[in-house]
């Protein structure tokens, strides 16, 4: 039964999404669509921070719309759209940026990470980027928040704005809460020492064609390492446990535990499974692609959902701290 509680994440576009992403966080995500009403954008003003190509911004913004799509989140049960379509997100930040001290903000960690990694670019938004995710939060008086560890930082910030903004302007908004899910990760097909990545040497795309997975998957390395491990071979099995059928699953690990695997098969069944899995994600994705007005169209009404919320928030704010 979903209950009422409100949900609310932002999806940032950074490329394609691998089988890392997808275990570790996307799939999770999916699935909480039926425990919460959840409020889903992409966060195309955020992107703005460290992406400046405007062709880049509108395309990777699209993209991972359509990923989200294509894998299943439901526009009947989620509202989806783009944050930069409701105004009140930017609008709520600047309120919560003026009372916010800037030593909060210059000892985020991801601000001195991205901050040593564009250094010709340390731009106001990198430093102010948590107080628009306070926005982007509060504004639905979400309680439940999914988010990496990455992140937990940011969310104890929205909830030290939301604590200082009800103390001075009386009870507004909820303290949100995080919802870490149990991380899985998946290895480097080519280093099982390192996690799978996008910036890494080929990562499991979710769109790859069926050939392309197997191929990747026939290179994985398989060896002992020093310590007399197998990261390579457990890595495959946890993708196996993931996409094989109950009899696969079986099969390799007794073979495993006899010494008789044949990592050639299991890697030839592993690539069947997952090219399978993933096939009407590459068919939807193809077509939401290929039909721009489409997705125009799904993230429009989205956004219709949103602005609702949005706007009684904001009237309620502004007449609090004396605006209105
Ligand atoms: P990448 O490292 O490929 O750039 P991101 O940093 O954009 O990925 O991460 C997006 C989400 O996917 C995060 O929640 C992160 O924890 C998760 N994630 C990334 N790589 C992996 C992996 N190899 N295994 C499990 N989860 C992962
Ligand atoms: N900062 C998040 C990230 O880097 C994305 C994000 C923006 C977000 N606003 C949010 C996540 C609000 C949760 C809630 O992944």
């Amino acid at each position: 039964m979903p209950t009422t509680k409100i949900l609310v994440s932002g999806v940032r576009a950074s490329g394609e999404p691998h089988i890392g992403n997808y275990l570790g966080a996307i799939k999770q995500f999916i699935a909480l669509q039926n425990q919460y009403r959840c409020h889903i954008f992409i966060a195309d003003l955020h992107a703005l921070t460290t992406i400046s190509d405007p062709k880049e911004v509108r395309v990777q913004t699209l993209e991972v719309a359509a990923d989200y799509l294509a894998l299943g989140i439901d526009p009947k049960k989620t509202t989806l759209f783009l944050q930069s379509q409701i105004p009140q997100h930017a609008e709520l930040a600047w309120i919560f940026n003026c009372i916010t001290p800037i030593g909060e903000l210059e000892r985020m960690t991801q601000f001195k990470e991205k901050s040593s990694q564009q250094k010709e670019n340390i731009n106001a938004g990198l430093l102010n980027y948590p107080v628009l995710m306070a926005a982007d939060i509060l504004l639905y008086k979400a309680e439940a928040v999914p988010v990496g560890e990455d992140q937990v930082q940011h969310l104890e910030l929205a909830r030290t704005i939301a604590r200082k903004f009800n103390k001075h302007f009386g009870k507004t908004f909820p303290e949100p809460k995080p919802l870490l899910s149990e991380a899985l990760r998946v290895k480097s097909l080519s280093n099982p020492e390192k996690k799978m990545s996008k910036t890494g040497d080929e990562a499991l795309l979710l769109s790859d064609p069926p050939e392309e997975i197997s191929r990747k998957l026939k290179k994985a390395v398989t060896a002992t390492d020093a310590k007399g491990a197998h990261p390579g071979v457990d890595n495959l099995m946890l993708m196996l446990r993931e996409f094989g059928s109950r009899e696969q699953i079986l099969r390799f690990e007794s073979e495993l535990e006899n010494n008789t695997i044949k990592y050639s098969e299991l890697k030839e069944i592993l690539a069947q499974r997952i090219a399978a899995h993933f096939a009407d994600f590459r068919k939807k994705r193809k077509e939401l692609l290929a039909s721009p007005e489409t997705l125009a169209d799904i993230l429009g009404e989205g956004a219709e959902k949103a602005r609702a919320a949005a706007e009684k928030t904001m009237r309620e704010v502004k007449e609090k701290v004396g605006l209105l």
